[in-house]
């Protein structure tokens, strides 16, 4: 990489490109928003951008409840600014995590989530939770899957050395990370990167591509159409 971006915004990437309409299916009623649940661990800025999205009706869609498991997160402060309840399921009060899931399936569905969005939750869910929402879980990851799998995909790529990195859209399977990838952009990594400064370009993406695909999702865009496009 030769050239070195004074700001995160002009960092150059790429986006998967959007599906193009044809490819679209519509789910039916069309025109009710989507309900979604989301789960966060930390600062939220993921919540923000999706809060944000809707509000610009650029995804039709409406956050019903935040699931948050470590007291005191920024999130927390985002959800109660958006008039989002935010519930605490903190996972030092569950002997296994199985227990947790349990938990959390019962507020999903208290709060009638169609769609879950796990938006920086660090902690690795199960089955319980997967099967209770097949194929309606996604995940927001700090790197280019598969590479870098893990809660430390920032450290791991500037390690490994590559000159590429990004962020995943993907749906949620049973192994870590894993699961078909719905969108993806890419982010070059600069010679005096750190963790920190590259994540906040990854973040830049992040804040792209999250929406993105929660809107595509919600607008009836089939996996089969995420693949082909
Ligand atoms: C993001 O980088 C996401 O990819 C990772 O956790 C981070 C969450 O960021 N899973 P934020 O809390 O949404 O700001």
């Amino acid at each position: 990489m030769t050239s070195h971006p004074t700001s995160a915004d002009s960092t150059p990437s790429l986006i998967s490109p959007a599906i193009p309409p044809n490819l679209m299916t519509k789910s039916s009623p069309a025109d009710s928003p989507v309900k979604l649940g989301i789960m966060a661990s930390g600062k939220g800025s993921n919540f923000e951008v999706v809060a944000q999205a809707i509000k610009d009706r650029q995804l039709n869609a409406q956050i019903q409840v935040l699931i948050y498991n470590n007291p005191g997160i920024k999130a927390v402060a985002r959800a109660e600014h958006w008039g989002v309840p935010a519930i605490l399921l903190n996972h030092r009060d569950y002997k296994r995590r199985e227990d947790l899931d349990t938990a959390i399936v019962e507020v999903l569905r208290q709060y009638e989530v169609e769609w879950v969005v796990m938006a920086g939750w660090m902690r690795i869910i199960t089955p319980v939770l997967i099967d209770a929402f097949p194929d309606k879980i996604i995940n927001i990851h700090p790197s280019l899957l598969p590479s870098f799998k893990g809660a430390h995909a920032v450290e791991q790529a500037l390690e490994a050395g590559v000159k590429i990195t990004g962020c995943t859209v993907h749906l949620v399977r049973p192994e870590v990370d894993s699961g078909p990838i719905l969108v993806q952009a890419a982010v070059p990594v600069l010679s005096d990167d750190t963790a920190e400064t590259l994540h906040a370009r990854i973040q830049v993406q992040e804040h792209r591509i999250l929406p993105q695909a929660i809107a595509q999702l919600a607008a009836g865009v089939t996996l089969a159409a995420f693949k082909q496009s």
